[in-house]
């Protein structure tokens, strides 16, 4: 399976600290945030990885990655989403990348603290489809939220006002190749974005999702400057997913 992991975007949320800056070059503990989504990848077992770049400073990830020495990784694959359209449509971009294999896709501002080896593998087995990860959280309005069914999701709403399960989506995805048929067929929402919970809402309305609940903690570290902190302060203080 490949890995992705997605860092373009203005980081608008985070400025003025991403005004000279990209988002995910910002200092979590001791390292640049796209450290440890990179880290889970490796962590689980993915060797090869596409970066999708953009907005500021796009050119920092190759003088700061290279191609990926300090990962163990032989090397490192780089493409560049220009402007704002979202997600989906940075994941679109990596369609060659694939080379019809599976993914694993990473948004590079999400920090977890424990190993996805399994998911990973369970995906592996998984005959085709897709698979998210849902986390319990005490504000789920911030996040893509599941509408469950019993054990099933019936569709995922995109930050509603008024969330119908306690779960946030984490931005961990895995699809089959047909993610890159259904990323084409998207129309940019309400943000004037192609939305990832759009492309998932697709697999669940073919009956083709399918899920597991992440172990361990998760921070969305890019989405406000607490959240920013709080991944400093979980790295320092549980000692998990620390890169010395
Ligand atoms: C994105 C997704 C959202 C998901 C979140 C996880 O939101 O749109 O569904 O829950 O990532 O980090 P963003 O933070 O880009 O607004």
């Amino acid at each position: 399976m490949k890995g992705i992991v997605l860092a373009g975007g203005l980081g608008t949320r985070l400025l003025p600290l991403t005004k000279i800056t990209n988002k995910h070059l910002l200092p979590i503990y001791n390292k640049p945030m796209i450290y440890y989504p990179i880290q889970a990848l490796v962590n689980a077992g993915i060797k090869d990885i596409m970066i999708v770049t953009g907005g500021n400073n796009a050119g920092d990830f190759l003088r700061l990655l290279g191609n990926g020495k300090e990962f163990g990784l032989r090397d490192i694959s780089y493409t560049y989403q220009e402007g704002e359209g979202g997600i989906a449509e940075a994941l679109g971009l990596c369609e060659h990348f694939a080379e019809k294999e599976k993914v694993v896709v990473i948004l590079g501002d999400n920090v977890i603290e424990k190993n996805i080896r399994a998911a990973v593998e369970e995906f592996e087995k998984q005959p085709s489809g897709a698979k998210i990860m849902l986390k319990k959280v005490p504000e789920p309005w911030h996040f893509g939220v599941p509408i469950m069914d019993g054990e099933k999701i019936v569709s995922i709403e995109e930050k509603p006002e008024k969330p119908k399960s306690p779960y946030a989506v984490i931005g961990i995805y895995f699809y089959d190749p047909r993610v890159f048929e259904i990323i084409p067929t998207l129309k940019p929402s309400r943000r004037n974005e192609l939305e990832i919970t759009d492309v998932n809402n697709d697999y669940i309305r073919r009956g083709a999702m399918r899920w597991s609940e992440l172990d361990g903690w998760w921070i969305d570290a890019g989405s406000s400057p607490d959240n920013l902190a709080r991944a400093t302060q979980m790295v320092i203080r549980t000692g998990a997913n620390r890169l010395d």
